[in-house]
């Protein structure tokens, strides 16, 4: 059988490079070791935010005095939590599922490698079978850094230490959870069992939490979970786990913290190994598919989506690349642009921020203008946040007169920043989006308020 497209991995980038495809009426298949949805659906994004939102509703009831609101014995069930979290993830597997199949889409359910090419094209083997596809879309995601530090592998392999999977699925809250990494997933993790009653202590290399965000952003973010209870080790790298504790260093000493668990949330990388690509010339740097702004390789007729490109590792952005793809095969012309990607940690308060920030705009040696807001300028905002810290910075292009990053922390940003993404990507003039009409009262009047500050 000579398909016109074989995709290998069916996470968010090859599942709907698959559909679009077979729904443009390309013979398609994807071949996808595990369940379709990849990591976001089955093990990442989804199945956190459903825990997460558990603990936001824990964390209202608890915490309902200075709203008027007082309750008793409020109790979080970690069984009803994961089965919830079960079934939201099934519910959207099967759609995802239903989805392909709509678009005549073929799915093995395999571990794909490419063997080779001959004149019909590049071959493909899964399970005891081998496929023949004209066209090879790689979108085989990323999987957990574990570096070699002594005592982790035993550590995974006792149960000791976790991966964004495992923590995923714990049926009993711990009594001390070790973070090793403050970043997208540690933080997340940690704002989850801190919640739900765990001690959480976050052991984190840099001098900040959350990596790339705005400094301003991560500065709140760290006040606030400070505040709450969370004890982060900063400027702190772990040397060792033990059957009970990680050790670390930090100016110059070396310490341990003692855990029931630890999650290890230092990174991901590519999943190339065992992929093929030598078999084909495919060009890996540091494990990660080379592509350039169409998705194409360097192999004719093969292209790579997601993680697996290391780009910026998140579900959107292979979705994104995936439709661009798409469009290139079937002959319209469309390029992939990182500029206006939105990033989002689901804490509580929520952190969301897109475009540049002051470092980044520094280092480009762009003229920026720039208000910092205090999210109470927005009223609904102080209406449901009592004592709320969050605060909004806008960054503005002095010569061009637009927009060019925008960074929050407080609650709904996450469903506020695509509204920034669009000023950005649609390169608006800040006259343009001054005649833009907000609804009110909402959150997002916050960005209409650092306009008129400008
Ligand atoms: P990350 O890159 O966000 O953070 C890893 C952190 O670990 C960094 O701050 C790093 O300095 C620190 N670190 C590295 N080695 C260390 C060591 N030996 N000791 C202490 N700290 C160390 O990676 P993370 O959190 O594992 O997430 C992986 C990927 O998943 C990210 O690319 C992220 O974008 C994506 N993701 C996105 C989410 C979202 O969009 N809300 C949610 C969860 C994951």
């Amino acid at each position: 059988m000579i398909y016109d497209l074989i995709v290998i991995g069916g996470g968010p980038g090859g599942y709907l490079a698959s559909e679009r495809a077979g729904g443009a009426g390309l013979k398609t298949l994807c071949i996808e070791k595990a369940n379709v949805g990849g990591v976001c659906l089955n093990e990442g994004c989804i199945p956190s935010k459903t825990l997460l939102h558990s603990a936001k509703v824990f964390d209202y009831a608890k915490g309902g005095e200075k709203y008027g609101v007082t309750a008793e014995n409020v109790v979080l069930d970690q069984g009803i939590v994961i089965k919830r979290k079960d079934k939201v993830v099934r519910t959207l597997v099967a759609g995802v599922k239903a989805k392909l199949k709509q678009n005549n889409v073929e799915v093995v359910n395999a571990t794909a490698a490419i063997k080779g090419r001959t004149a019909e094209g590049f071959v493909v083997t899964a399970g005891d079978s081998e496929y023949i596809g004209k066209r090879l879309l790689i979108a085989t995601g990323s999987v957990p850094s574990l570096p070699p530090i002594p005592g982790l592998k035993e550590g995974i392999q006792s149960g000791f230490c976790l991966t964004n999977k495992e923590i995923l699925d714990l049926k009993e809250i711990p009594e001390c959870l070790t973070v090793i990494g403050g970043g997208v997933i540690g933080l997340e993790m940690a704002s989850y069992y801190h919640s739900v009653g765990s001690k959480v202590t976050v052991i984190e290399m840099l001098d900040h939490i959350a990596g790339n965000t705005d400094s301003d952003i991560s500065d709140v973010l760290l006040k606030e979970y400070t505040k709450k209870g969370i004890d982060f080790k900063l400027s702190a790298a772990v040397v060792k786990v033990n059957a009970d504790s990680v050790v670390y260093e930090k100016d110059g000493k070396t310490e341990s913290v003692k855990a029931d668990k630890v999650l290890v949330s230092i990174g991901r990388r590519a999943q190339t190994s065992g992929l093929g690509a030598e078999n084909i010339g495919l060009e890996l740097n540091r494990g990660t598919v080379v592509v350039d702004d169409r998705m194409r390789t360097n192999v004719a007729g093969v292209y790579a989506v997601g993680d697996v490109t290391g780009k910026m590792m998140l579900a959107h952005v292979a979705y994104r690349q995936a439709e661009v793809f798409i469009n290139n095969i079937l002959g319209k012309k469309d390029v992939m642009r990182y500029n206006a990607i939105p990033s989002v940690i689901y804490t509580n308060p929520e952190v969301a921020g897109i475009g540049e920030t002051e470092s980044t705009a520094k280092a480009k040696g762009l003229d920026v203008e720039k208000v910092v807001l205090s999210m109470n300028y927005s009223g609904r905002y102080a209406a449901e946040n009592e004592r709320g810290t969050g605060i909004c910075k806008i960054l503005t292009d002095k010569k061009n007169q637009t927009l060019v990053g925008v960074h929050m922390i407080g609650n709904y940003a996450s469903e506020i920043i695509y509204g920034a993404a669009i000023m950005i990507e649609c390169e608006m003039r800040i006259e343009d989006i001054k005649e833009i009409v907000f609804p009110h009262p909402t959150v997002s009047e916050i960005i209409r308020e650092g306009i008129f500050e400008l």
